[in-house]
């Protein structure tokens, strides 16, 4: 038997000996494509080659490609379990030319591998073709000499392939093997075509057109070929089963989880088991892929799958969680040909075992409540939309579990109901909303949230990507375009660009779309918290609701602001291990150009203790650990060691940062609950440098830091200072302090010097800097020194005059000070003399003659001064007639 491992092999080798290249499968979420929610076909990567967007590959290409048809347009989810050939998951093998060959090669290396590489009998196979392709009927006849009834005309939409409302499109031709005349069913075409006789098992598109809302818009720029083959299907007829379940690869799935749970696939649990390994493929590739479960969007398809095959895990009796028991199974299997298996297996695991122990805490409650809800119904009955919302709202069933746990009662769901439910639910949310305070502005973001939906964001996995405009806003209210010039507001179904949020600010960048919209994003915010909002203004062109438009975040910027995000996590965990477990975060700033970060201490960093943060937070940025991303819980979070941001609302679900080296137990360096982006390794920071730290109010300090190319630029700025001082000390940077600290050295000296000096002179030393030295007088037969000496400072008059009166022996000395322009003046009376003249009296006058007033001490010395150093003098002049007048 060919395995299926082995079918992939051949039928990509078979076409690269036909100089295909090979390309690997794109993952699954088409981030660059608007209109689909997953991969759902082979031919989706390429979908701007064909149109001419984009440079193909190659001329030929082969892939097999990951497909997910549940959610979207394309959605198998309900019949998952009860058919033979129905997946969510499923490979598409296929070929692929950009304008290279057309109709003919394709049908001949269609036919050639599967009649002669793998040697189907053509009496098993019957083509189709759309009704008016003769071209393609007359090849086919040429190539295979069938009879014109195995080559079916097909008037309707079957045979016109289109990858979704919008992409390339064109005539189709599909193969099909008949599994013979034992299985219920008609040829393509006839009353019995639903049956499973004649499985369609290639589809070969000959892609022609374009088409914008299911309409045919222009023709491609060359015609091209776009072929799939289910993987499954043909692994079924290549290994003589008839049901896809029956082949190798689910086989084995199938006897994991018969082992596990003790049940064999037989009877009423054959479903289930089939539901169990379709759905493990599904839900596996889609985390590895990044895919994580949520309440919006992607994530929510993720959750309904899961949860579907966690009822059937449950239905199978398993009494813990399943799911994640069965990985290794599918590893084995699939791992080789999907690496991304291998890598994401523990990611996978412990999404999916966290995942069901959750689910099946509500799961009895709510089947208990769904079994007395319907206990009394017979066949064909509906249950009511408040039961069916209840389960959803309180016990997490998504609504097509409901359904499917009531399918095989045969009852219905009421849609309806549900919804209406539903849209009460959020009015009240909306009616409860506190928000911005701008209740008119919250209500225009409410009515776009509704009529949309939350935007899914893509910007933790992708910076670029494609999405559809669903509202424009200009000055506060929605408007059908935007032309150049316009300052507006642009929401679309899906961005990269991060909203701003959590203290990290808003992407720009820019929108544009190749009929030359451009849009340039200053910033985008995140009103109602889930809704991006992108504003900015319009360069060129008109946009209008409903646009297709591609998105390319500045990616640089973010960089940057990765690097300082993440860096504010291990300043946080630095913080805590230097000054202690009080240290909690009371705000921050996460920008591009630098950050801050706000915490509770109660007193100022010291010196070493900036130096001591530093030094720890670029060790870990040197240990260049990958960072990781978990979801969890909250509880499981705190659980796990996670630090809660002061303040912050979660949901049902957090993002979990774990950065830096692991130490203790297994904790990363810092683990902590953020919805930010961050860099993969912290080597990605590459520097980090605080560059203040001060107070913002009682108790709570604020650092800020730099990191990257910005640590790099101040350092550069600190070092080009320092050359600057050395230079103008000339001596070198390195030279520079001791320099600095010999010329302070010297400074004092010379002051001391200069101090002594002036004294020196003052006591008759010297010749420069005022009168020389006093030639005693006589007046009145007193005893009279008078000095006025420049640059003296005033606190040197007293010991002067202790000079002066020593030399005296009796008498009257006075100095007078002169420095920068004012004069200071100072009497000394020898004690004999004290009872006959006040030192305050003739002091006085001097004063006045400085301009100045007063002037106090004792009998025996007193001292003022005024403005007027210039008269200096003349207060000399004065002091003396004030002594002579009190000698008369
Ligand atoms: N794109 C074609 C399909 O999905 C081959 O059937």
């Amino acid at each position: 038997m060919t395995s299926t491992n082995e079918i992939r092999r051949a039928f990509l080798d078979f076409f690269a000996r036909a100089d295909h290249a090979e390309v690997p499968s794109a993952p699954l979420v088409p981030y660059s494509d608007p209109t689909l929610m997953f991969v759902n076909a082979g031919m989706v990567p390429f979908k701007n080659a064909f149109t001419g967007l984009e440079t193909p590959p190659a001329p030929r290409a082969t892939s097999a490609q990951k497909c997910v048809r549940a959610g979207g347009k394309h959605n198998d989810l309900d019949n998952v379990g009860y058919t033979a050939r129905h997946h969510t998951f499923f490979e598409m093998l296929g070929n692929f030319s950009f304008g290279d060959y057309f109709k003919e090669q394709a049908i001949d290396n269609a036919w050639t591998l599967l009649t002669k590489e793998w040697g189907l009998d053509p009496e098993r196979l019957l083509v189709t073709v759309y009704h008016t392709d003769d071209e393609a009927f007359d090849l086919w006849k040429k190539r295979t000499g069938f009879a014109d009834e195995k080559i079916i005309r097909i008037p309707t939409k079957d045979n016109f392939w289109a990858m979704g409302s919008d992409g390339p499109c064109g005539p189709c031709s599909e193969i099909f093997y008949d599994h013979g005349d034992h299985i219920w069913g008609g040829p393509p075409g006839s009353p019995e075509e639903d049956g499973d006789r004649f499985v369609e098992i290639w589809n070969l598109v000959f892609m022609q057109f374009q088409q914008e809302a299911d309409e045919i818009v222009s023709e491609l720029p060359r015609p091209s070929i776009d072929t799939g083959m289910g993987l499954e299907r043909v692994a079924a007829v290549l290994q003589g089963v008839h049901d896809n379940y029956d082949t190798d690869t689910f086989r084995e799935l199938i006897a994991a989880s018969e082992s596990l749970t003790g049940v064999k696939a037989e009877g009423d649990s054959q479903a289930s088991h089939r539901v169990i390994a379709d759905h493990l493929r599904s839900t596996s590739f889609l985390l590895a892929d990044g895919v994580l479960p949520s309440n919006e969007g992607r994530g929510y398809v993720l959750r309904r799958i899961m949860r579907r095959a966690m009822r059937h895990a449950h239905l199978l009796g398993a009494s813990e969680p399943l799911m994640h028991r069965l990985v290794p199974a599918l590893v084995t299997e699939m791992g080789q040909a999907y690496p991304e298996l291998q890598r994401g297996q523990d990611l996978i695991e412990e999404v999916l075992e966290r995942e069901e122990t959750q689910f099946r805490r509500t799961l009895e409650k709510g089947l208990r409540l769904l079994d007395d809800a319907t206990r009394e119904m017979a066949e064909g009955g509906t249950l009511d939309g408040e039961t069916a919302f209840k389960l959803y709202d309180t016990y997490g069933f998504p609504y097509d579990l409901t359904e499917d746990a009531l399918r095989g009662r045969g009852l219905a769901v009421d849609r309806a109901g549900f919804d209406a439910a539903m849209a009460q639910q959020k009015a009240a949310a909306r009616a409860a909303w506190k928000g911005s305070g701008e209740a008119a502005s919250d209500e225009l973001w409410f009515d776009i949230a509704d009529r949309e939906g939350s935007t899914e964001f893509t910007g933790y996995a992708s910076t670029t990507g494609e999405a559809a405009v669903v509202a424009i806003v200009r000055d506060g209210a929605e408007v059908d375009a935007a032309a150049e010039g316009d300052s507006v507001t642009i929401l679309t179904n899906q961005t990269p660009f991060y909203g701003e949020s959590g203290g990290q600010t808003g992407d720009a960048g820019r929108i544009w779309a190749p009929a030359g919209l451009e849009f340039a994003v200053e910033t985008t915010n995140k009103p109602l918290g889930r809704l991006h909002a992108h504003v900015g203004t319009m360069r060129a062109g008109t946009v209008r609701r409903g646009d297709t438009v591609h998105l390319r975040i500045d990616a640089e910027r973010r960089d940057r602001i990765r690097a300082n995000h993440s860096a504010t996590h291990l300043v946080h965990a630095a913080l805590r291990n230097r000054l202690g477990g009080h240290v909690t975060q009371k705000g921050s700033l996460v920008t591009d150009e630098r950050f801050r970060f706000d915490f509770s201490h109660p007193k100022p960093l010291t010196d070493e203790d900036i130096a001591a943060i530093e030094a720890e937070v670029n060790a870990e940025i040197r240990a260049n650990e990958q960072v990781s991303t978990r979801l969890m819980t909250p509880d499981d979070a705190v659980a796990a060691g996670a630090l809660a941001l002061f303040g912050e609302k979660y949901g049902d679900e957090v993002r979990v940062l774990s950065i830096g080296r692991k130490g203790e137990g297994g904790r990363n360096y810092s683990v902590e609950l953020c919805g930010g982006v961050h860099v993969e390794a912290t080597g990605d920071i590459g520097l980090f440098r605080i560059v203040s730290e001060s107070a913002v109010s009682s108790g709570v300090r604020r650092i800020e830091a730099l990191t990257g190319e910005a640590a790099r630029q101040w350092l550069v700025g600190r070092d080009e200072a320092l050359k600057t001082i050395a230079g103008a000390l000339r001596t070198g940077p390195e030279d520079a302090v001791a320099r600095v600290t010999a010329l302070i050295e010297e400074r004092r000296k010379l002051e001391k010097d200069l101090a002594e000096a002036k004294r020196a002179l003052a006591l008759g030393g010297g010749g420069a800097g005022g009168d020389t030295a006093p030639a005693d007088e006589d007046v009145g037969g007193v005893k009279f020194s008078g000095q006025v000496l420049d640059g003296l400072n005033p606190r040197e008059l007293r010991p002067l005059l202790d000079e002066a009166k020593t030399r005296l022996g009796s008498g009257v000395a006075t100095i007078c000070a002169v420095n920068e322009g004012k004069g200071a003046i100072a009497v000394a009376v020898t004690d004999d003399l004290a009872e006959r003249f006040s030192a305050v009296d003739l002091v006085k006058s001097g004063v006045e003659a400085l301009g100045g007033k007063g002037g106090g001490g004792r009998p025996d010395m007193a001292q003022g001064g005024g403005p007027d150093g210039d008269k200096a003098s003349e207060a000399i002049a004065a002091v003396r007639e004030a002594l002579a007048r009190e000698n008369a």
